[in-house]
């Protein structure tokens, strides 16, 4: 009797599962509760993991993540207790044996009550491509590996925004795990600290096994910002923890620089530094869309927070005023794809410019659905608008293929399928291959940002 009662369980959640997959407005999950620390009181067997409780004398190094820091060099950025740890790396190809030593930089801020650790930031190479690297912290730390990107197509990308630190961020790191990725891309709003310090650790804490595996490349959000009129500028504790390589790409913030790899440029902008045409921000985008050279990168991605385009009401028209500065900027040098977050939901439109489909407009995916606390923005506006190709409110990760330099394959994953099923895929060939950045359009673009 109870063989059967569980037997028709089992059936009826296999048929919702099945049912949950096919439908497009089924009856999504609410939100789950903040993890508690420590994340992982048993020994993990992830090779990455090392600590299990931060900042303890014992556990010396903690919160590792590393990014990319010009041609062929990483930083590797971990925070220790110690005050008179060494900020070095030493590292090499094969596991105990460290040929190299990289000597870093270190800093540390106070945030009202809160006193960080020893936050260590080293930049070690040239680097091979494509290898994995043995790595060690601060002269007496377990051993670690990261894997640094190839040189040429293909790459892949994992996406996901507005992570959090809750057991759906959880779920969404753990189907990134699954896929096999060379760089994680973020786009703004990581730890939700929101003023409270102590969740900048543990969040550095969850992502470290993942993040001090292959590079994170950041951006910020609105959570990050933390601003206290008066007592405190915004971003102190963001900038601090994520040094992204601002100086190398010839930007004066680390709220907006750029990186090129294995044939792309990626540019990451900030939604929350001044983007008018008179900020610093518009002019360093100008100068560092002029030096993109597409033989060489055929492939121009972008990143920021607030989405342009997106058919949600959460957050609706926020986006607008950045828009209105800079698409055109966008649109002239023939930007590929813009990926946002801020919007707990996935949207992705068709090729668009100026609020109509375009052939030579970029194609703009909101990814904010990693698994923050706050939960899934359900409500959209209707009629769905004609560039808006796919949306859903459910928490998930995106993938990026770049196949090669006409070819990309993009596919959106859900927490609640296995990571193997794509709730959205679809091929983008390169504006450099359809013709839209071509000699004519070449003398247009130098033009309009010599201006
Ligand atoms: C790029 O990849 C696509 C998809 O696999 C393929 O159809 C195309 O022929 C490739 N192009 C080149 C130049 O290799
Ligand atoms: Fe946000």
């Amino acid at each position: 009797m109870v063989a059967k009662a569980v037997g028709v369980l089992t059936l009826l959640s296999l048929i919702s599962a099945i049912v949950v997959t096919v439908e497009a407005d089924y009856v999504r999950p609410p939100p789950r509760p903040t993890l508690r620390f420590p994340w992982n009181p048993k020994p993990s067997s992830h090779p990455n993991q090392i600590c299990s409780v931060i900042l303890d004398k014992t556990n010396l190094q903690s919160q590792v993540h590393i990014s990319l820091a010009g041609e062929n060099h990483i930083r590797i950025t971990w925070i220790t207790a110690d005050k008179y740890a060494p900020s070095i790396v030493e590292y090499g190809t094969s596991p105990g044996r460290y040929i190299s030593v990289a000597q870093g930089e270190s800093t540390s801020y106070d945030y009202l009550l809160y006193s960080s650790g020893k936050i260590h930031h080293t930049v070690i190479g040239p680097l091979e491509h494509d290898t994995v690297y043995f790595y060690r912290c601060g002269g007496d730390g377990p051993e670690l590996q990261l894997k640094t990107p190839p040189a040429q197509f293909p790459i892949t990308f994992a996406v996901a925004g507005d992570m959090g630190q809750t057991g759906w961020t959880k779920s969404t790191l753990d189907h990134i795990d699954l896929c096999k990725y060379d760089v994680h891309l973020l786009p703004g709003d990581l730890s939700y600290a929101d003023y409270v310090q102590g969740r900048w650790d543990t969040f550095g804490e969850l992502v470290q096994p993942f993040a001090s595996a292959r590079p994170w490349m950041v951006t910020e959000g609105n959570h990050e910002r933390e601003l206290i009129p008066f007592i405190k500028d915004g971003f102190e504790s963001y900038n601090a923890r994520w040094k992204m390589p601002y100086k190398e790409s010839g930007s004066s913030s680390n709220l907006y620089y750029s990186f090129e790899v294995a044939g792309i440029h990626v540019i990451m902008l900030g939604s929350y530094a001044d983007y008018d045409e008179y900020s610093d921000q518009y002019w360093w985008l100008k100068a560092d869309l002029l030096k993109v050279d597409r033989t060489k990168t055929p492939w121009l991605i972008v990143l920021f927070h607030v989405p342009w385009y997106s058919s949600n009401r959460a957050h609706h028209g926020e986006g607008d005023g950045m828009m209105a500065a800079m698409e055109p900027l966008l649109y002239a040098a023939g930007v590929d794809i813009v990926l946002a977050g801020h919007v707990h939901a996935y949207e992705r439109s068709k090729r668009v410019n100026n609020g109509k489909s375009d052939p030579c407009g970029a194609v703009h995916i909101t990814i904010g659905d990693g698994g923050n606390r706050e939960g899934l923005a359900h409500r959209y506006l209707y009629p769905q608008p004609e560039w808006s190709e796919f949306r859903e409110a459910s928490f998930g990760h995106g993938e990026l293929k770049m196949v090669n330099s006409t070819h990309a394959f993009w596919s959106w994953h859900r927490n609640d399928d296995d990571e193997s099923v794509r709730s959205d895929h679809v091929w983008i060939t390169s504006l450099v291959g359809s013709g839209c950045v071509s000699e004519r359009r070449q003398v247009r673009r130098k033009n309009l940002l010599a201006v």
